[in-house]
């Protein structure tokens, strides 16, 4: 079986560097975006806890808190932290090419 990667341009790398996080909606996904330290990180926007949106949420190294409830998520991997019943975030495939941001749809990473 081969997997193969569609990458979706979604903004500059500059403008997602200067802005430290945006919301992006394309092809019926709805995309958090932060880029911390130099690495981009592409999650779903909704919290598997009850759907609020993740880019409006407190920041803490690579950890995102859901302004919802409170739950913590781990950027790189999706995972909760601490409280969170093994709930996970779909996280997604990102790379920046010739300067633009390029999220994968297809395969979820994990
Ligand atoms: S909706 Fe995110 S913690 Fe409840």
């Amino acid at each position: 079986m081969s997997i193969t990667q569609a990458w979706t341009d979604l903004l500059g790398e500059h403008e997602l560097a200067e802005r430290g996080r945006c919301f992006a909606r394309r092809d019926g996904h709805e995309i958090a975006l932060f880029c911390i330290e130099d690495t981009v990180h592409a999650i779903a926007d909704s919290c598997p806890h009850a759907g609020a949106s993740l880019a409006r949420g407190a920041l803490e190294g690579t950890t995102i808190q859901c302004p919802a409830h409170g739950l913590r998520f781990d950027l790189a991997n999706g995972c909760s932290r601490g409280a969170g019943g093994g709930l996970a975030v779909r996280t997604y495939p990102v790379r920046v090419l010739d300067g633009r941001v390029e999220v994968d749809f297809g395969e979820a990473a994990h």
